[in-house]
């Protein structure tokens, strides 16, 4: 690593900070191996995908910005970089910071954000005027909550159990919330008792003028802290609260961006899952049934739904990149409904742009789309389904140098989506006004069905139907299936001979070659 390391010109202040920009991904990818950060959902945006996604929601450099799951922080680095450019290269790194946000569960991805946001405005910082790279390592699901009484509280799920922590809001949102969570860090780690890490913390907490209840909530906090040490726990409990809490604490930004997770609900650790489970089910995003057709949930929508309600400022937007199959699903249904537990509106959807043809994301197979949608108001069907597609020179997974250049390069098409007929957020049907207008004839999911559906085409019996055959005697064959070639492999294998007018050859797609065909099994 040292080696590689070695390789890398760390002389930020000779390079232009186009190129400096995100330094820290492609070293990231390359030491944190691939099926890992696929596990945590992590493929992380091309820099010129983050960009459209900006011009898509049309981010002025005056507007906020959070990224809530911000890995290396591609998202705030193209917000610094509108900002740096707009004032001609004459802002602080505190104006250029002013408002932007980036959380992330991953300590890794957090450093390399900050890391790369400190080398980008490595010219711009004053040592007289230091600035908290507003940047922080907490889960975007499970976020400290602001209670009514003027309190953050916030569980965590350590080894030992869940445990309980509040400050108070004055707190959690002041410029004190690091250097004390540090003295009490520094404090619990020598030993210190409870009632003498508040006695040290007096000067400080005077300015707030607390009232001892409030005081004596905070004591409790630092006991639950003290407690964590006394099992085994050194001080990074500090750390991440003062984190947690300071996450929790961002206001209600204008803009939100970013690239959520695509980890199906199965895929979670079970422990985190079921700690999490109530909070998921209380904003109403899952559909009744958890399996159906055998797809799940996908942890994005709960980010999404999370995201709008504690983050997003009246008429905000949202830009995130999520799989396109939460527009179809079964399982999406109540995400595709955007609505509070009492029904209120938490969004609308005003667009939804499809990556699928182009695999702008290295090295993965998915179904790629940015959902664009403004917070508190209803959706109002049909929306605009834009379909990317690759342009003429251009092929799948090919990569842009800017948004631009993947706009001169590619084209689209574009349709409308709305729900099925007869649904409120059923599966979308994409297409044009007038295929729409026929399809709203044809069906009514809401009225009784003359007919019942079948599943049609299946692969789960190809071990039944599947077969080899060899010539037994004039107009008879022997048969066996294959069991092991269907996805329902608990299928028993059997011998038999049968007429051989029952069976025909069967033509696969990788056996249909341009002027012949070689049949292997039959059916
Ligand atoms: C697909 S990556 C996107 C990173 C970045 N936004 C980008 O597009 O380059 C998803 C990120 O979400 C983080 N993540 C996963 N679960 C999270 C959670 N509950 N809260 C915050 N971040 C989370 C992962 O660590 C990962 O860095």
């Amino acid at each position: 690593m040292i080696s590689r390391l070695s390789g890398i010109s760390f002389d930020v202040t000779r390079k232009a900070p186009e190129s400096i920009r995100d330094l820290f991904k492609g070293m990231y990818e390359v030491f944190v191996p691939r099926e890992l950060r696929h596990a945590l959902g992590e493929i992380y945006t091309p820099d010129w995908l983050a960009e459209h996604a900006f011009d898509t929601l049309a981010w002025q450099p005056r507007n906020e910005l959070l990224d809530p799951t911000c890995g290396t922080g591609t998202f705030l680095l193209e917000a610094l970089k509108r900002r740096l450019r707009a004032s001609g290269n004459g802002i602080s790194a505190a104006e250029a910071l002013s408002g932007l946000y980036g959380i992330d569960l991953n300590p890794l991805a957090v450093l390399a954000a900050k890391v790369s946001v400190a080398v980008f405005l490595s010219r711009k910082f004053d040592p007289a005027n230091a600035v908290v790279l507003p940047i922080y390592l907490a889960d975007a699901i499970n976020s400290a909550t602001e209670t009514n009484d003027g309190f953050f509280t916030h569980e965590l799920q350590t080894e030992v159990a869940v445990m309980r922590f509040e400050i108070p809001s004055a707190l959690a949102r002041s410029d004190r919330l690091f250097p004390i969570f540090d003295r009490i860090r520094v404090l619990v780690t020598a030993g210190t008792d409870a009632t003498a890490i508040m006695r040290d913390l007096g000067p400080d907490l005077s300015g707030f003028h607390f009232p001892g209840d409030v005081l004596t909530r905070i004591q409790r906090t630092i006991e639950a802290l003290i407690d964590l040490h006394g099992r085994g726990w050194d001080g990074i409990w500090c750390a991440i609260l003062a984190d947690r809490f300071a996450a929790g604490a961002i206001r209600r930004v204008t803009h939100i961006a970013g690239n959520p997770p695509w980890v199906k609900w199965s895929h979670l650790p079970p422990a985190y899952a079921e700690f999490i489970k109530p909070l998921c089910q209380s904003m109403n995003v899952f559909s009744e049934d958890r399996y159906v057709g055998g797809i799940e949930s996908d942890i994005s929508t709960v980010i999404t739904f999370k995201a709008i309600m504690k983050w997003l400022a009246p008429s905000g937007k949202l830009g995130f990149f999520i799989t396109a199959t939460v527009f179809s699903n079964e399982s999406s249904q109540g995400f595709r409904r955007f609505e509070d537990d009492d029904g209120s509106p938490i969004a609308a959807v005003l667009g939804v742009q499809d990556f699928k043809a182009l695999a702008p994301f290295e090295g993965v197979s998915n179904h790629p789309s940015l959902l664009v949608v403004e917070q508190g108001r209803r959706t109002e069907y049909p929306v605009l389904y834009k379909l990317w597609i690759p342009g003429p020179g251009t092929a799948p997974g090919q990569q842009f140098e800017s948004a631009e250049e993947f706009r001169r390069s590619c084209r689209f098409k574009e349709v409308l989506a709305r729900p099925v007929p007869g649904t409120d957020s059923g599966p979308w049907l994409k297409g044009t006004n007038e295929q729409q207008r026929v399809w709203e004839t044809l069906f009514d999911a809401s009225l009784e069905s003359h007919y019942r559906a079948r599943k049609g085409i299946t692969t789960d019996l190809n071990g039944v139907f599947f077969v080899r055959a060899r010539a037994e005697r004039p107009g008879l064959v022997r048969i066996q299936n294959e069991p092991e070639i269907g996805r329902n492999r608990e299928i028993a294998r059997t011998e038999l001979v049968i007429e051989d007018t029952h069976i025909f050859p069967l033509n696969t797609r990788t056996r249909i070659k341009c002027v012949c065909c070689r049949s292997g099994r039959r059916v």
